[in-house]
């Protein structure tokens, strides 16, 4: 390596998604291909079961909180929890044809209109406060469940949730712990990942917080990042129509081969970044071999994890044979009871937008000396067809 030069681009390089190629510095996590993803340097293992207010601090602060710190950011989050009923009122009449992602995009412009206050440390900790409320809303009036019931940030972050939540049916006990985890393996996966990137180019616009937000959503929405939780839990679903919950390993094998020699995906596996088992696909496999191991979509999605991976590591071109965290999300939330696919992206984007936020955050006040970054501005070639 040269003095200074950290990368060298070849032509080869281009047109392949900035894959590897560092762009600046995340302040709250980042993604190692091996050791995998760590919140301000503790590896996501460690902090999986801890509760969403407190992840949410060490992120935002940058170090752990005692208990009196997250007892008082909880205070200050609680006095930020309600929208105006103006603006849910706005929220409930948004359409609701399309994918629900849509509607949660056009939701947070809805609240920058109404609440924003067009400052990025305030309107971070607002995004923070009412996130829980946005998305239930967003939830029930898409789904047609009905009215939601005023926020009570007093239950805890995501018990706050999913107390707003009105879904029909039996309201398992393992839900809440799930959602919990859920949110906090979803918050922050360093400064590259789709939706994050797209926020913080907004945001170097200087468009206001809200709008970054929506923009990065619209980038979550996408099959190929934030909505691959969804399609995965239809995979998972199909491979269980077709082999039956008591398929043996060496079924499910067979049915990945049958699908890869007709050129059809076998979703769930690979990432841009990772070269192992996504670590936070290891929590919830793990969590899911406790609690739910006879759950039909869960004897599928563990057989699917060793056979896939057997299967894809044949292929040398594969460069990440390994499960992702979408692999496993779906399968468990339907079997703690939210068996509902369309608005997984939306729990996705629940979590995310938290750490997005607070890059926003770091980029607009804090990079550079508290210049902030510049506007995104890449070079591209010309190039005649
Ligand atoms: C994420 O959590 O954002 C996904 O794993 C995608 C990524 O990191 O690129």
């Amino acid at each position: 390596m040269r003095d200074g030069v950290l990368f060298e681009i070849t032509k080869d390089e281009l047109e392949t998604g900035l894959r590897g190629f560092p762009v600046g510095y995340c302040v709250t996590s980042f993604v190692d291909p091996i050791k995998g993803l760590t919140y301000v340097g503790r590896p996501i293992a460690e902090i999986a079961y801890l509760d969403p207010l407190a992840a949410i601090y060490l992120l935002y602060y940058g170090e752990v909180g005692s208990k009196e710190q997250i007892a008082k950011f909880s205070e200050e989050l609680a006095k930020r929890a309600s929208c105006q009923p103006e603006t849910l009122r706005h929220i409930e009449g948004l359409p609701h044809g399309g994918h629900p992602m849509d509607v949660f995009a056009a939701a947070l412009l809805v609240v920058g209109m109404y609440e924003g206050t067009g400052d990025y440390r305030e309107d971070a900790l607002q995004a923070m406060a009412k996130l829980p409320q946005i998305a239930a809303t967003v939830i029930n009036s898409h789904a047609g469940w009905g009215p939601t019931p005023p926020s009570k940030p007093e239950l805890g972050y995501i018990e706050n949730f999913v107390h707003m939540l009105k879904f029909p049916g039996e309201r398992k006990s393992e839900l809440t712990q799930v959602m919990r985890m859920f949110n906090v393996l979803h918050l922050d996966h360093c400064g590259g990942n789709l939706s994050t990137f797209v926020g913080k180019a907004i945001a170097s616009g200087l468009e206001h917080l809200w709008g970054s937000l929506a923009g990065a959503m619209t980038a979550l929405a996408g099959p190929r990042h934030g909505r691959a939780n969804q399609d995965c839990l239809e995979f998972v679903q199909e491979v269980l129509d077709q082999v039956g919950e008591h398929a043996s390993p060496s079924a499910v094998e067979q049915l990945i081969r049958d699908r890869l020699k007709s050129n059809q995906l076998v979703f769930g596996f690979g990432h841009a970044v990772l070269r192992v088992e996504d670590p936070r696909a290891t929590v919830f496999y793990q969590y899911a071999q406790k609690h739910f191991p006879t759950h039909p979509l869960i004897k599928i999605a563990l057989h699917l994890r060793t056979e896939g991976t057997k299967v894809l590591k044949e292929n040398p071109k594969i460069s990440d044979p390994y499960p992702n965290v979408d692999a496993i999300t779906g399968s468990i939330l339907t079997a703690a009871g939210f068996p509902y696919p369309e608005y997984f992206t939306i729990l996705f984007g629940l979590a995310r937008c938290v750490g997005i936020a607070i890059q926003i955050v770091y980029e607009r006040a804090e990079a550079r000396g508290g210049k902030g970054t510049p506007i995104v501005r890449p070079l591209y070639l010309y190039k005649s067809r």
